[in-house]
């Protein structure tokens, strides 16, 4: 586990043990025979791809899925030895690098199969890969028309081997399940046209974290949790919420206090006019840190335990917020923009609600300036 021991006065909590917890609720949705592929892409969804992923592996996941070939990269660099899906787009000149990791690609489009094939080619092994199928999302996959023709052609040859075979879903968290369904069923058209070649393909999977809720019959041999492992789903609110637990706060300490007199003004523009003698602190975050500057003279951050509300514009590396009814705040006083702080807590939900966005870019979007300090299962974090 990777420990930052560099005091720095703002910086994400990444909770362990939440982490274990949110894979335990998950795996209550779904049968012995299905297995979570683990999606780590985005460095976790910003929680910290590596320390995450071991320990994902270390409570007993065996295959991590990410976005990029970089991605892909580090994971394996770092250690990880299990098998990782490159869920996104690969361009040819990607290949020997692919291969020479033993990442597992995913193939939305045939044009790389022939360069693949010719960089496996001294391979004994057969080198797995999956098929993804375009059934609704309007995005990457092959057609429904491109598949049955891929498999009766030629260009799928030894040591290339169709280890898995699946499908991405485009409203798995909307009001309505109909075109779930839809897609649902345009995939199994395909996994019957694999079947009526006499083809096994050992892994299916089509499940983000809002099916694996909603839709049991997304639950083939894999799914694909995202949000739900860092504690956040994108349910509507008729269905019932899992219970899960935030993996990640945001926090950081008051710099410094200062007064000024009704009339006096904060920050650039001068957006906040002080409407009473007010009680400023300033904070030593900002929108280079990933705290968008949408939550100017919106949001709140917590400081004992109560509310604090976000004055004048979000600068590049400093946030100022009005603690004029808090009693007796001190300078180094510590400060929650996301977490909990005694009865309160503001998730990444709620924030993303004030940016008219969703938590993913939220946690996302905390960036690389924010040391990631975790807490280990063990200590119950
Ligand atoms: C192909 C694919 N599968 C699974 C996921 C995980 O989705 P979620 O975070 O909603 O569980 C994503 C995320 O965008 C994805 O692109």
């Amino acid at each position: 586990m990777t420990v930052i021991s560099t005091v720095v006065p703002t910086y994400a909590t990444i909770s362990l043990a939440a982490l274990a917890h949110n894979v335990s609720c998950i795996t209550e949705y779904l049968p012995p025979s299905c297995k979570i592929l683990a999606v780590v892409k985005a460095n976790a969804y910003g929680h910290g791809a590596i320390t995450v992923a071991h320990a994902l592996a270390k409570q007993g996941v065996e295959r991590f899925a990410v976005a990029s070939l970089a991605e892909g990269i580090e994971l394996r660099q770092a250690g990880l030895n299990a098998p990782i899906l490159i869920l996104g787009a690969l361009f040819e000149e990607q290949i020997p690098d692919l291969v020479a990791h033993r990442l597992t690609p995913v193939v939305s489009d045939v044009r790389i199969l022939p360069a693949l094939t010719k960089a496996v080619c001294a391979h004994q092994a057969p080198y797995q890969i999956h098929l993804k199928i375009e059934t609704g999302m309007g995005r990457l996959g092959l057609s429904t028309e491109e598949l049955p023709a891929l498999l009766d052609s030629q260009i799928l040859r030894s040591p290339l081997q169709i280890e898995g075979i699946m499908t991405h879903l485009a409203d798995a968290d909307g009001e309505d399940g109909t075109f779930t369904e839809r897609q649902l069923g345009v995939f199994h058209a395909m996994l019957e046209q694999i079947c009526l070649r006499g083809l096994t393909v050992p892994l299916v999977h089509a499940a983000n974290s809002a099916a694996i809720v909603r839709f049991p019959t997304t639950h083939f041999s894999l799914v694909r949790p995202g949000i739900m492992l860092y504690g956040y789903h994108s349910l509507p609110s008729s269905v019932p919420a899992p219970a899960l637990r935030p993996v990640l706060s945001l926090q950081t300490r008051i710099a410094k206090l200062r007064t000024i007199p009704q009339g006096g003004t904060v920050s650039y523009n001068r957006t906040f006019v002080a409407k009473r003698l007010t009680k400023i602190a300033v904070l030593p975050i900002g929108y280079a840190d990933g705290y968008n500057r949408l939550l100017s003279n919106r949001g709140t951050v917590l400081i004992q335990g109560k509310r604090a509300p976000i004055v004048g514009l979000v600068c590049m590396d400093m946030t100022m917020v009005d603690v004029t009814d808090l009693a007796s705040v001190q300078i180094d006083e510590a400060v929650t923009l996301i977490g909990q702080q005694g009865a309160e807590s503001i998730g990444a939900d709620e924030v993303a609600g004030l940016l008219g966005t969703i938590p993913y870019e939220v946690l996302c979007g905390i960036s690389s300036r924010v040391p990631r300090l975790y807490e280990s299962a063990a200590h119950g974090g």
